[in-house]
């Protein structure tokens, strides 16, 4: 009851540690944070019956968490009313073991700027205390009488007020940085408005305030919980925030809370370094906790925590970024669709393989250059030929690659299809990038990517340097088997006296092993890339039919007229000279 009003029910969890440690058991909870609940702040009383109250829940939290096997810990609550009063509590509740402290977002019509406030926090950071900032007494209750707004739409309101104010004021620029403050129910409205925000910044002067840096700079000044109940929301506030910036939270054991404490985190597509992180390594750093005994770190270890003995040396993880790496897949649809993994890893994989094709074909360039500067010399010849096999093979594992994408049902990609508009495989600067560099320019094909400037000027370097065709046509010059372009040589006349080179070296097959070599090692790419685009052209009718694509073609009409693209034509055109 407040007064002799009902508040709400609540049960023998607020108050019985065997019942909370239970429910802690069966939710996969090591260790829990209490404190007292907001409504009994007391900061619109006088100071001595503010102070009382915060005294006496103060030893009874710590009363309550001495009887909690070493698995419950505590915030205290301070008459925040009065600055020197709450000081003065909160030095002597950190005294008797309490981790931090919970305050109310306003006090009054004072917002957490205010220069008492701002003392007391300064207060905070000097002792070492861990601030909670819960919204309470909301504003405009007269229009909120009903559905709960006061809980669903007035608190984010007021979360967002106070981080906005603290920011705003510029009271980060002169509070420590050591100062370790958390917002709870993801901040409230605050990240998803940031953007407006910061664009205020910018543009108003009078919306700057007097803080020292536009808002998104201070986002590493503060954290918020994870209380958001929703998995689109935790992956875009821990986006916004950052992976070390959120924290389990579970407004435990009240009717909004979450039912399994963690199980949105744990639920979440999230890497698991990630989740390890929310579930307990950026609390234990709130809290201080990292510095403990061996004995806590352990404890902590079951939802994630390592003791802290930093491993400096390399490891396999750290070598091959495998936390980043796995922190790279990020579904659109939420809740994620079980395929969309698949979707986007198998992408990832193909581009992956591009860089190294890209890697391979670009020391090819540089070695037939070398060999055509220096005709005698073999062992760059060698090279690309070597070179040239590794992308031959790395192809045909892309070619087989698509049949672990057709496990996917066509239901299943259009469950998430949508989600995914304008993007389109189109706009693979590294496909296309391969293809500028063997020789398959088509300057129309920019236009895709103009979204992203610096894919556009790297593919148009691309299409201004000499492809892998020039590049080997050139050493065929300098080896004297090609003639130097005559004077108004047509198109067609160039390429009948390239593939008359090529013939040359088939014909003189003892001579030129090594640029043979070279040649059917080309051919073969050239063989492969059409069966990738065959192989890719299967999926895509096996998956939307006959569908126009997401990049606005007509799909798979489309992709097939790109079936008779060849990298190295003169090469298929030797070939019907030597049967001639
Ligand atoms: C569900 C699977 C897939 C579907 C339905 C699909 C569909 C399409 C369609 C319709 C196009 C034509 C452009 C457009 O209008 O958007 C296209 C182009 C393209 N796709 Fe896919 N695709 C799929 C998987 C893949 C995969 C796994 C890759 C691997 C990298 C890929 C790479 C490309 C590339 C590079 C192009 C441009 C081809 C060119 O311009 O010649 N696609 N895709």
């Amino acid at each position: 009851m407040v007064g002799d009003r009902f508040f709400r029910h609540i049960y023998s969890a607020c108050w019985d540690p065997e019942v909370r440690l239970q429910e802690m058991d069966r939710d996969g909870v090591d260790l829990q944070i209490i404190s007292a609940t907001p409504v009994l702040f007391a900061y619109e009383r006088p100071l001595e019956h503010a102070l009382d109250c915060a005294q006496l829940l103060n030893d009874a939290a710590l009363e309550l968490c001495s009887r909690g096997k070493g698995r419950l810990k505590s915030f205290c609550q301070v008459p925040l009313q009065d600055v020197d009063a709450a000081c003065e509590e909160l030095s002597r509740s950190m005294q008797a073991g309490h981790l931090g402290v919970q305050i109310g977002n306003h006090v009054g019509s004072k917002n957490l700027d205010d220069a008492g406030i701002v003392t007391f926090l300064q207060h905070c950071a000097d002792e070492g205390a861990a601030v909670l900032v819960h919204p309470w007494e909301m504003f405009g209750l007269e229009r909120m009488p009903k559905y709960m707004m006061p809980w669903t739409v007035g608190m984010p309101a007021e979360t967002q007020l106070s981080v906005v104010a603290l920011i705003l004021s510029g009271a980060f620029d002169r509070l420590p940085d050591t100062l370790r403050i958390c917002f709870a129910h993801g901040g409230g409205s605050f990240a998803f408005l940031l953007g407006r925000l910061e664009n205020a910044w910018h543009h108003h002067p009078v919306a700057r305030g007097d803080c020292q840096h536009p808002p998104s700079h201070y986002l590493k000044r503060f954290s918020t919980d994870s209380a958001v109940f929703d998995q689109r929301t935790l992956q875009f506030l821990v986006g916004t925030m950052g992976a070390d910036q959120v924290m389990l939270g579970s407004d435990y054991p009240f009717p909004l809370g979450e039912e399994r404490v963690g199980s949105l985190i744990r639920q979440s597509n999230l890497p698991q370094h990630t989740k390890a992180k929310l579930l307990s390594g950026n609390a234990a750093r709130f809290l201080a906790l990292e510095g403990q005994s061996q004995e806590a770190a352990e404890r902590m270890s079951g939802v994630g925590i390592a003791p802290r003995s930093e491993p400096r040396q390399l490891t396999y993880s750290s070598y091959l970024k495998v936390p980043e790496l796995l922190e790279l897949q990020q579904p659109q649809s939420s809740p994620p669709h079980h395929d969309e993994l698949l979707f986007i890893l198998v992408h990832q994989t193909y581009e992956l393989w591009f860089k190294e094709l890209l890697h391979d074909l670009d020391a090819v360039v540089a070695n037939l250059q070398r060999a055509g500067a220096a005709p005698q010399t073999h062992d760059e010849v060698y090279e690309a030929a070597r070179l040239l096999r590794r992308c031959t093979e790395i192809t045909r594992v892309l070619v087989e690659q698509f049949t672990i994408l057709e496990t996917m049902l066509p239901t299943h990609f259009l469950a998430f299809r949508g989600l995914l508009e304008p993007a389109s495989g189109f706009q693979s600067e590294q496909f296309r990038e391969i293809e500028f560099l063997c020789g398959l320019k088509d300057e129309k094909m920019l236009r895709y990517h103009k979204p992203t400037p610096e894919a556009y000027a790297s593919l148009k370097r691309r299409l201004e340097e000499p492809s892998l065709r020039d590049v080997f046509f050139g050493a065929l010059q300098a080896m004297g088997k090609l003639p130097p372009a005559r004077e108004g040589e047509s198109e067609g006349e160039r390429f009948a006296a390239r593939a008359r080179a090529v013939h040359s070296l088939y014909k003189a097959e003892r001579d030129h092993r090594d640029w043979i070599d070279v040649c059917e090692r080309l051919t073969e790419f050239d063989e492969l890339v059409v069966s990738w685009r065959l192989r890719h052209i299967q999926l895509v009718e096996r998956i939307i039919g006959i569908r126009m694509g997401t990049g606005g073609s007509a799909g798979s009409s489309y992709l097939k007229l790109t079936l008779d693209k060849k990298f190295f034509p003169e090469l298929w055109e030797a070939r019907t000279l030597l049967t001639e």
